[in-house]
């Protein structure tokens, strides 16, 4: 039986990971290792809590110590790393959390696994590290970020990303551990916390509040249906090459000003409004500090090596996820008001 320790799995695209490898690999023991922070919810995984194969362990990445007791007791054999602080915005106004998580917190992980792992190296175990587009930097107009674009990162957060992988690509070169990246392209769909563009507008527009569009709305993103990152993952994990990485994209780039207005005409769908109403709620609010213009990535390589490609259109990922959103009111009542917190004193500490 193996053993796989996901960090992060209580936020967005952990949850659905964990979801995937606790219901495909019935023979694998699944760790979900989270410090619930306020992206962290166990709410977003009450349906595989009770499977057999599922274990939470609630600890903080940048405690060193910890996190080498952990690989111990419970012989890691491979690694998903996703916790991180993951919020652009929260980067600017405090950038240190997001250095002790994102940097510190990776050589711990990266420390525990080289001496958990020293006699077998680079055999059967392995260090996955979940990363982002944002490392490349800014792209103008036209061009995709490929896997030997250049690093140029640019705000607090992919700074700290840029430098996470770094030190993972150091311990492939310098310690020989076994590890595989892959750097992914803006993320949507359910359980995703609503400070981050399209849960946030979904929610604004159901409660009729202004939708805040940074700057003129101009700047692009290429959106991926976040089941599909999850696929994506499982092939990495399991058929990626030592050492190598791999861009995820969804071949689907969107201004954020087309995007928030697609949103607006299916949502008055939905809701029964005249066409046109969620629209009118549209605010045009002052720019992001250093925001990058356009994101985009050229997916060839895990297209071609791994046989991954998006498996949704866009118009019908947004469906699905307004639909979701839209039938779990409770949960997104929960989220902003800071009661899904309690939900691990409820379901765990009384265990
Ligand atoms: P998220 O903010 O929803 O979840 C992050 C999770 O990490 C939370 O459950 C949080 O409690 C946990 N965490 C944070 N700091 C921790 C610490 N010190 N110790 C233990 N757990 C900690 O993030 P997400 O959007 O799901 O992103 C997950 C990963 O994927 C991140 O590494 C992010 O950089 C990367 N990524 C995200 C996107 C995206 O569009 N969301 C795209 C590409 C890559
Ligand atoms: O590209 C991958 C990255 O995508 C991930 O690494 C990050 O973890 C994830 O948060 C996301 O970063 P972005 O900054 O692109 O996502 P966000 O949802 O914050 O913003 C998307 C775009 O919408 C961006 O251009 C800023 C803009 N925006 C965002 C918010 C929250 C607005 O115009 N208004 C808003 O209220």
């Amino acid at each position: 039986m193996k053993t796989i320790l996901i960090t992060g799995g209580a936020g967005f695209i952990g949850s659905h990971v964990v979801r995937l490898f606790v219901n495909k690999y019935p023979d694998y023991s699944i760790i979900n290792l989270d410090n619930l922070t306020y992206a962290g919810n166990l709410a977003n995984l009450a349906d595989v809590e009770k499977m057999s194969n599922y274990e939470f362990i609630k600890a903080d990445i940048v405690e060193g110590v910890t996190m080498m007791e952990i690989f111990r007791a419970y012989k890691v054999d491979g690694v998903i790393h996703l916790a991180a602080e993951s919020h652009v915005d929260r980067s600017i106004s405090s950038p240190m959390e997001f250095i002790h998580a994102n940097i510190v917190g990776t050589v711990n992980l990266l420390n525990a696994a080289r001496i958990a792992w020293k006699d077998n190296l680079e055999n059967e175990n392995r260090f996955y590290h979940i990363s982002t587009d944002e490392v490349y930097g800014s792209l103008g107009d036209t061009g995709f970020f490929t896997e030997s674009t250049a690093y140029d990162p640019r705000s607090p957060y992919s700074a700290s990303k840029a430098s996470s992988d770094h030190l993972v690509r150091a311990y492939y070169h310098t310690y020989k551990l076994s590890v595989v990246l892959s750097n992914c392209s803006n993320n949507y769909g359910s359980f995703q916390f609503p400070e981050k563009l399209i849960p946030l507008a979904i929610n604004n527009i159901r409660n009729n509040k202004q939708i805040p569009v940074y700057g003129k709305g101009e700047n692009v993103r290429d959106w991926l249906y976040v089941e599909d990152h999850a696929i994506a993952i499982d092939l990495i994990y399991h058929w990626g090459l030592n050492g190598e990485t791999y861009n995820i994209g969804g071949q689907n780039e969107w201004k954020n000003i087309d995007l928030i207005r697609l949103l607006c005409k299916i949502m008055d769908k939905k809701l029964d409004r005249e066409p046109g109403t969620s629209e009118k709620l549209i605010t045009f609010v002052k720019d992001r500090a250093g925001h990058d213009l356009r994101y985009a990535i050229d997916s060839s390589k895990i297209q071609e090596e791994l046989g991954w490609k998006p498996s949704l259109q866009f118009e019908e990922g947004m469906e699905k996820t307004i639909d979701w959103y839209l039938a779990n009111e409770k949960w997104m009542k929960n989220v902003t008001s800071g009661d899904y917190q309690k939900y691990y004193e409820e379901q765990y500490l009384k265990r």
